[in-house]
């Protein structure tokens, strides 16, 4: 089953918000919230299309100099095909130029080994934004993803994104 890609469009958002609320019940999230990250400028979504199906997404949320992985999901149908490790490995070369952070379930093995093989690393305390961190007994944890000197081929293969959604949101 092959499956791509892109940026939602804006007349898809409300769909997708509404596909992150059903698969992601249990971590908090409100439709105004999401769709105000969305409406503001602040976040970009990435869905992932099967047959023109969006069967997956990940919002990617940016301050001025840290980006954040704000949600991630799949479909239960279209799980355990390596679309959401595709979806992380698009958002890595949205923003080059600021850490990229992601924060999960300590109890998520799933998203822990897709963060795990996407070159991302358990940040140490010191590194996690104050804005992003949660208060003691977290039961998160929070990834950085590490640039490795592949990163920059990685970077040109895909800058058909990169290109677009600099030059549609950034
Ligand atoms: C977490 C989530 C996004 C993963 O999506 P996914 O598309 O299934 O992710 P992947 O296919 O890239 O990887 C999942 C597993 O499938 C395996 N896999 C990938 N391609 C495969 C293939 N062709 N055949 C068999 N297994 C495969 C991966 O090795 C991985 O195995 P693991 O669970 O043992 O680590 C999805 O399970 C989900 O939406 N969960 C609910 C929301 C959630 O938890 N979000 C994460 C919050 S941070």
């Amino acid at each position: 089953m092959i499956h791509e890609c892109h940026i939602i469009p804006e007349k898809q958002h409300h769909l997708a918000i509404l596909m992150i609320l059903e698969l992601l019940n249990d971590e908090g999230f409100n439709y105004d919230d999401l769709n105000l990250w969305l409406t503001s400028n602040q976040a970009i979504l990435i869905g992932a299309y099967v047959n023109k199906e969006l069967v997956g997404s990940l919002m990617f949320c940016y301050y001025k100099n840290i980006s954040y992985i704000q949600t991630l999901c799949v479909k239960s149908y279209y799980r355990k095909r390596g679309i959401g490790k595709s979806l992380v490995n698009n958002s890595v070369i949205i923003r080059p130029e600021v850490p990229l952070i992601a924060k999960v379930s300590n109890n998520n093995n799933t998203a822990k080994n897709i963060f795990d093989s996407c070159n991302f690393q358990i940040c140490k305390s010191d590194e996690i934004p104050h804005e992003l961190s949660d208060p003691p007994n977290s039961t998160h944890l929070f990834y950085k993803f590490k640039k490795l000197d592949s990163y920059w081929n990685l970077y040109t293969d895909s800058c058909y994104l990169n290109d677009r959604i600099r030059a549609l949101y950034l």
